[in-house]
């Protein structure tokens, strides 16, 4: 069994912050693997051995997987790498995990995203620690990323125990049928009043949405989803709850991707307050997720 004695706490420089908010909250001492990038773009790591140029035979590797491309090719030199200095058993935790969304091919000879880099970890990979992966087709991870371990967490309860402090007599609503699953394990907690509109896709940009049966007037609602990335789905629901006659309406994700102009979006369509966890670094976090991803982490390596 590794203890945070024997096995090592494995990161990236721009990840420094979150990997000692980890190491903290779990006992492993984290080590900095250093990068070089050449002028042609090509990267070079180091790993932080020991005095004998090894590694411990268990070891933890950080690497929070928004902006996800040249993270992947890091991933496959640190992994590969690590085995090759003494590593038996690795282990990711990607409080984000990209690629989960295309999970089939919508249109002849589109690449299904979710299988190949699910592939690609799986074989990089002993155990998978994450939060909220967008499987919507598949019921468990496992089935995206074939490791022994794989432990799914979920932001959805510490942003409902924020939702509860901040706005106690919420109205929770998800912007669409996948935020459903988010929806109930937020309203089971607090008992808040919740439901679930209905939307449809055209585009990177465009979605269009239909709102549930409900009476939003005076109400104070927040609308609660796994991620934010163009954020349109976002502001869309909001500009509907807004017509129907909410009070106010903040937004709670678990993953602020928030590309480009998503917050400027949100704003523009009547939102006020907007909270994510620390999956992503962005400065709407306002939920820790350190102490979870701990846990999961000795119960992996307690296995
Ligand atoms: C997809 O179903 C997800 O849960 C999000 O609703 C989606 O990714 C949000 O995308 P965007 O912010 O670009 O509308």
């Amino acid at each position: 069994m590794a203890t945070p004695a024997t096995a090592g706490l494995l990161y990236f420089d721009d990840e420094a912050a979150p990997a000692l908010r980890l190491a903290q909250a779990s006992g492993f001492t984290a080590r900095a693997i250093e990068r070089h990038r050449f002028p042609d773009g090509e990267t070079k790591l180091r790993l932080p051995v020991d005095a004998a140029g090894r590694l411990p035979p268990c070891a933890v590797l950080l690497r929070s997987l928004h902006q996800p491309n040249d993270k992947l090719v890091e991933l496959l030199l640190a992994a590969r790498t690590a085995r090759r200095l003494g590593v038996q058993h690795l282990t990711l935790v990607a409080p984000y995990l990209a690629y989960m969304r295309q999970d089939i091919a919508f249109h002849p000879g589109e690449a299904v995203s979710q299988q190949v880099v699910g592939a690609f970890l799986a074989d990089l990979f002993d155990a998978v620690i994450t939060v909220d992966p967008h499987l919507h087709r598949i019921a468990r991870l496992e089935q995206a990323i074939a490791v022994r371990q794989a432990v799914v967490l979920s932001g959805a309860e510490p942003l409902a125990d924020l939702i509860a402090a901040r706005r106690p007599n919420a109205l929770l609503v998800g912007p669409d049928g996948e935020s459903a699953q988010w929806i109930a394990q937020a309203a089971a907690r607090y008992g808040f009043d919740h439901a679930v509109c209905t939307k449809e896709r055209h585009g990177d940009r465009d979605v269009a949405i239909e709102l549930p049966p409900l009476d939003a007037r005076g109400r104070a609602v927040v609308l609660l989803d796994d991620m934010a990335s163009t954020g349109r789905t976002l502001a869309l629901a909001a500009r509907l709850l807004r017509q129907a006659g909410a009070a106010s309406v903040d937004v709670a994700v678990t993953h602020a991707l928030f590309a480009g102009d998503a917050l400027q979006a949100l704003h523009d369509a009547g939102v006020g307050e907007v909270w994510s966890t620390d999956c992503i670094p962005h400065p709407s976090n306002a939920v820790a997720m350190a102490e979870p991803l701990a846990a999961a982490l000795h119960t992996v390596l307690a296995a």
